[in-house]
């Protein structure tokens, strides 16, 4: 970094008279080009901060017409019945309007709307007038099949085409979709489809992963086998070139449903508080927490910080290399980028195959303008080296983010130097499944610190505060709450409002508790450190340490576990399992992997669990809850803490 960069953390003027500190690199701002200063649609941070905190609701009004609807609100917030706060009260919309539909009348219409590359080298390019009439298609062949509003749709595909497809025919009919990551096992699909009570499950037959066939059909039809009595019709895309089982009057092939279609479906007009999605995600309990958002909000939530956070412009080409099985995916690789009208792409493989400079070689190839990222593959790209990035064109990239962890300021700098050649500003998004749109994060003419998302969104309150609902000193760290309500945050959980209430606003008096930690540094900067809960986050996935316990005390040989995460270098956390053996096992190198397997088999590859350590005894409390507190620090060789209500 240039000298230039070395200033004091209250941006140049140094506030404690006197003082000439020296600054760790932490501390340093990362200003902005004047380019894009000047380019940029919102030129003053400040100022955007100021104007949407002094009055919130105006703020979100003034977003919302930003969109089209087929009858505006009555009332932009209602919070008489808070924590079930309703956004744009009274409004009748459908977020296909915004996405598809309304382009159909510009010029966006004949713009490339999604590029999709195959890990084994197919492309495929869709203007936004194709993605309409798939779209279309697929939504007459839906409701012949008997979707009507409100019924749930079942989503179990890999990033293709067809997943924006699926889920824009759902909403087109205002049914919900529940799409569910594809690198879960069958029973974790059960248990969602079971939850949702789904009609229909989309998938495809195969999927491409490192060189691999992934035969999801085979998942789902295990996932239906038993035990799954709502499903009446899976509908399967060919999207590997292989043999594949259908099974007579349940299995249809999504072309044959969809290629003569010609039936135009009107788009259901929806109240707009009426349920988008239900996304399922991890909890403190072994059972998933279903996620539900509505169309109103959620879509005024999300396209304002879209455009916002990433400045976008009518030519920029976006890249987000999370999953649609994830909120990212849902708000920011489906949704944001066709309501922005973008060109967007999908591709579905793994970043460093066949190559390490895979990912390097796609921006060349695409000219890519905007990359959106998480830390996990940051790391392991740096591990790499600069060599590969070096060996390609990446000077049409303008804007770097980040999403999924902390960004390590290491990372970070990497990341900015190397990748970003020192121009591009990095959006560091704090955000969860629950907010739906981005939180707490810079807009790219912020002065940056590596490491930190920085402040919250125009109109967001957040604050570090202790188990009472105070706010903690400066610097101090605590649990990271917002404050007031927002446009895109969830409205409850699925069938479950109690769970709602206590997981979001009961634990902390009168906020909206996130389950993460942090602290605000001396410029209002925040730093999240990770999570409070026994959540952990593996690659940015997140997954609960009582889901991975419930599937080890679910193998013959385990009477009892205790799960924690621990720091990794590249996954950010790795899990390891504690495992008391019933009497008749002996501990061995075989049954550890075997148990490693058996969680595998049980909640899919993306619970993976590094290590296995056979113990006699758990630490618990009196009441017989497992302290994995004690486990950690242990495991770290950190200070126990407060014991006193360990049992022995
Ligand atoms: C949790 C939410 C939101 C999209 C991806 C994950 C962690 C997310 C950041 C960030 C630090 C972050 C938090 C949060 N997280 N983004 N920029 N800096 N931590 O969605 O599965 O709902 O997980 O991910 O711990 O609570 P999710």
């Amino acid at each position: 970094m240039t000298d230039k960069n070395k200033q004091s953390a209250s941006g140049g003027e140094n506030k404690e008279e006197g003082l000439t500190e020296v600054l760790t690199e932490e501390t340093k701002f990362y200003y902005p080009s004047a380019a894009m200063k000047e380019n940029a649609t919102v030129k003053d941070w400040d100022e955007a901060i100021h104007v949407a905190e002094s009055d919130p609701e105006a703020f979100w009004a003034e977003a919302a017409e930003d969109l089209e609807w087929a009858e505006k609100w009555k009332k932009v917030l209602d919070d008489s019945k808070k924590p079930f706060y309703k956004w744009f009260v009274g409004s009748k919309c459908n977020i296909f309007q915004n996405a598809l539909e309304r382009h159909q009348k510009t010029a966006v219409k004949d713009k490339i709307a999604i590029i999709s590359e195959q890990e084994g080298g197919r492309i495929q390019k869709l203007t936004y007038s194709e993605l309409y009439q798939e779209v279309n298609k697929f939504a007459a062949a839906l409701k012949k099949l008997g979707i009507t509003k409100g019924d749930r749709v079942a989503v179990y595909l890999p990033n293709i085409p067809e997943t924006a497809i699926t889920m824009l025919a759902c909403a087109k009919l205002g049914a919900i979709h529940s799409v569910v990551y594809a690198g879960f096992s069958y029973l974790a699909l059960r248990d969602r489809i079971n939850d949702a009570g789904a009609k229909l499950l989309v998938t495809a037959n195969a999927s491409q992963r490192r060189g691999k066939i992934v035969n999801l059909k085979k998942t789902c039809d295990k996932a239906v086998e038993e035990d799954c009595l709502s499903i009446e019709y899976m509908i399967v895309v060919k999207n590997v070139d292989q043999e594949t089982i259908m099974k007579e009057g349940r299995d249809l092939w999504f072309k044959n449903i969809t290629q003569n279609e010609k039936e135009n479906v009107e788009t259901e007009i929806v109240d707009g508080n009426d349920p988008l999605f239900v996304l399922y995600t991890s909890g403190t309990t072994s059972k998933p927490k279903g996620v539900v958002h509505d169309h109103a909000g959620y879509m005024v939530g999300v396209n304002r910080t879209f455009k916002w956070v990433f400045d976008l412009k009518e030519d920029d080409v976006y890249w987000c290399t999370a999953d649609p099985g994830w909120i990212t995916g849902h708000s920011y690789i489906i949704y944001g980028p066709l309501m922005a009208g973008i060109t967007n792409i999908m591709y579905e493989g793994v970043p460093d195959y066949p190559e390490n400079d895979r990912i390097w070689e796609m921006i060349e190839r695409h000219k890519i303008t905007i990359l959106y990222t998480a830390p996990t593959l940051v790391r392991l790209m740096m591990k790499y080296g600069d060599e590969p990035p070096k060996k390609h064109n990446l000077a049409t990239l303008r804007l770097l983010g980040s999403v999924g962890e902390p960004i390590n300021p290491e990372a970070w700098r990497w990341f900015y130097r190397v990748i970003g050649q020192e121009k591009c500003p990095i959006m560091d998004t704090w955000w969860q499944t629950e907010t739906g749109m981005f939180m707490i994060t810079p807009l790219p003419v912020a002065a940056l610190k590596a490491g930190s998302a920085t402040r919250p969104f125009p109109s967001i309150k957040a604050s570090i505060v202790d188990k009472k609902g105070q706010r903690v000193p400066v610097g101090k760290g605590g649990f990271l709450a917002i404050n007031n309500p927002w446009p895109a945050m969830l409205n409850t959980l699925w069938r479950n409002p109690e769970r709602y209430l206590e997981t979001y606003w009961e634990k902390i008096p009168n906020v909206y508790t996130t389950g993460d930690m942090g602290f605000v540094d001396k410029d209002g900067y925040f730093w999240i450190q990770g999570r409070a809960d026994d959540v952990m986050n593996i690659s940015g996935h997140r997954i609960g340490t009582a889901e991975i316990e419930s599937a080890l005390v679910s193998h013959e040989a385990v009477v009892e576990a205790g799960v924690i995460g621990k720091p990794h270098p590249i996954k950010g956390e790795s899990a390891k399992g504690f495992v008391i053996l019933k009497k008749g096992f002996e501990p061995s190198d075989e049954l550890i992997d075997a148990l490693k397997k058996h969680i595998r088999n049980t909640l899919g590859p993306i619970a993976i669990v590094d290590e296995v350590e056979f113990v006699d005894k758990l630490p618990k409390t009196r009441s017989g809850k497992i302290m994995r507190r004690v486990l950690k620090a242990k495991e770290l060789g950190l200070p126990l803490g407060d014991i006193s209500t360990l049992e022995d």
